[in-house]
């Protein structure tokens, strides 16, 4: 908690601060090192497939999605199943090089799949809380970000169908997190310098040894 900027008194409480989860890697997930091999080596594939820290597409703004077919479909349908391969619980298109307003996340085992196409953020709490993140794209980074508690964001489903999701959590936390990359945003923009230094230490660990992280 102490690194937040703006301190309030509400955080004091100890309130649903999911600090045992993190973005983008489930938090209930085995170590890798207990991961079975195939499961593994599927981990490890859908890995090679995401764009790492110092792509510059990572840092591009995703344009909207304005054709609604097959092909965004069976897109968002990859996305969802590489993401879980990757053992992850939020993927944006960008981190695959596709420069669209697409996101998929799947905040608890038990969710379905959600495909959000063309986000817009129309409410955020002004309540925040800070808890860690890691992200498919910064291998070995662990990181605590303060983000709004809930939100209300408006979209469209893959066939583009109108899409009203209100969530809080870590739910609202992996969509803020998403929406970021498709804006070109790393949660390494969203931490004190410090901790920014020793997350590419982290990520220069995490590159030498690949499969752990
Ligand atoms: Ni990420």
């Amino acid at each position: 908690m102490s690194e937040q900027q703006t301190p309030r008194p509400e955080d004091e409480e100890p309130h649903s601060r999911p600090d045992d989860v993190e973005v983008e890697a489930e938090g209930d997930a085995p170590a890798v090192e207990e991961l079975d091999p195939e499961t593994r080596a599927r981990r490890d594939a859908a890995l090679r497939r995401v764009r790492k820290f110092g792509d510059p597409v990572l840092r591009a703004v995703a344009l909207p999605v304005e054709r609604f077919d097959e092909r965004l479909q069976r897109e968002a349908e990859q996305m969802g199943e590489l993401m879980h391969d990757a053992l992850g619980v939020g993927l944006a298109a960008t981190q695959l090089g596709v420069l669209h307003r697409m996101l998929v996340y799947k905040a608890y085992v038990d969710d379905e799949l959600t495909v959000l196409v063309n986000p817009e953020i129309e409410w955020a709490s002004e309540e925040r809380e800070v808890a860690e993140e890691g992200c498919l794209s910064l291998p070995g980074v662990h990181v605590e970000v303060e983000r709004s508690v809930s939100l209300r964001v408006r979209g469209r489903d893959a066939r583009g169908e109108p899409l009203q999701i209100e969530a809080e959590g870590l739910e609202a936390r992996v969509i803020q997190h998403e929406i970021d990359h498709l804006d070109g945003r790393l949660v390494l923009d969203r931490i004190p310098k410090q901790a920014r230094k020793e997350a590419m230490r982290a990520m220069r660990e995490a590159q030498r040894t690949p499969s752990a992280a």
